[in-house]
């Protein structure tokens, strides 16, 4: 059984040095995407101009790295606010309506946008299948994008890594998909939209309460258009949310066999290593990422040893469609 115990509720003083402009410093993966945060400590107070630093740096960067972090879920909820408000999980009420109790250790949070994303079960050991995302490989999708309000961001945060055990994260950059289509194919997606299947989950673990869909009428979820427009760049990016064996998500008026080899065609393109940046997980890591130009994958874990992280979830708006 694993415990974990961290708790600074409130923001302790800030000493010289930490959280300042002249502390702060951008450092780029040197990939795709990502980049590495430092000087700034969410255990600590964050002032205006530092938070502003930081919107900027996401916007640019799509995904940033924090490390060395020991904060508790109320520091967390803080430090994603300084985001955007926060998107409640969307998978929380499956659970809650299948019967699984509140549990701020292994399953589910008291907070509505706080999720437990571990490979625990309901006793605190280590397993494959808990019901949840487990110890699987969870596949390439950008979260909650089967809500007709996708959250904008997350942000995971490391309580409890495996060591040398797999659940590596990896992140790729939608925008630079997008652009480097030929502008025939965009042609093609123009003005296409999708029916994103809530029915499982990006470990393809069937929601507690769901009916696995036998035909694309029974798939159930939002449709959004398969290019968005980012609210703050005002870039397009590819927005694919899940591959799954049909029936699954579906492009809207477009044959089964036509849709299947399209879609295949767009994954194939979009989930490239070029696009992508992998990162391998310390306790103490937050990573934060923008849902609306990035999707992310997880590799598996060892499902003998313990993997603990915490995510929150930032308030979106719906897809913008560009046309
Ligand atoms: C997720 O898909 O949000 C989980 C990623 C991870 O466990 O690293």
């Amino acid at each position: 059984m694993h415990t974990v115990g961290r708790s600074h509720t409130t923001a302790r003083p800030r000493p010289s040095g930490i959280n300042t402009r002249a502390s702060f410093r951008v450092v780029p993966s040197g990939a795709a995407l990502g980049a590495e945060i430092q000087g700034v400590d969410f255990a600590l107070a964050v002032p205006e101009d530092v938070k502003e630093a930081l919107r900027k740096a996401w916007a640019e960067h799509l995904v940033l790295l924090f490390r060395d972090q020991d904060i508790d879920d109320h520091r967390l909820l803080a430090a994603a606010g300084i985001f955007g408000p926060p998107h409640d999980s969307a998978s929380r009420k499956y659970h809650l309506n299948a019967g699984r109790k509140v549990d701020n250790r292994y399953m589910i949070s008291e907070h509505p946008s706080v999720s437990i994303i571990s490979n625990l079960d309901e006793n605190g050991d280590p397993v494959k299948d808990n019901g949840s995302l487990g110890s699987y490989e969870v596949v390439w999708h950008t979260d909650n994008s089967y809500v007709e309000v996708p959250p904008a961001g997350s942000m995971l945060y490391a309580l409890v890594v495996p060591v040398d055990g797999g659940g590596d994260t990896s992140f790729n950059n939608q925008y630079l998909a997008y652009e480097e289509l030929s502008d025939e194919f965009k042609r093609v997606i123009e003005g296409k939209y999708q029916v994103h299947d809530s029915s499982r989950n990006s470990a393809g673990v069937l929601r507690p309460g769901v009916r696995l869909p036998t035909k694309a009428e029974e798939v159930e979820g939002p449709t959004h258009p398969l290019v968005r427009v980012h609210p703050v760049t005002r870039k397009r990016a590819l927005y694919l949310g899940r591959r799954r064996d049909w029936p699954s998500n579906y492009i809207v008026g477009m044959p089964n066999a036509e849709n299947e080899a399209l879609l295949d065609k767009l994954w194939a393109h979009a989930t490239q290593s070029k696009y992508a940046w992998t990162h391998k997980w310390r306790v103490g890591d937050i990573v934060l990422w923008d849902n609306r130009c990035c999707m992310h994958y997880r590799t598996e874990v060892d499902p003998m040893q313990p993997r603990i992280m915490h995510r929150t979830t930032i308030k979106g708006e719906p897809p913008i469609a560009p046309w």
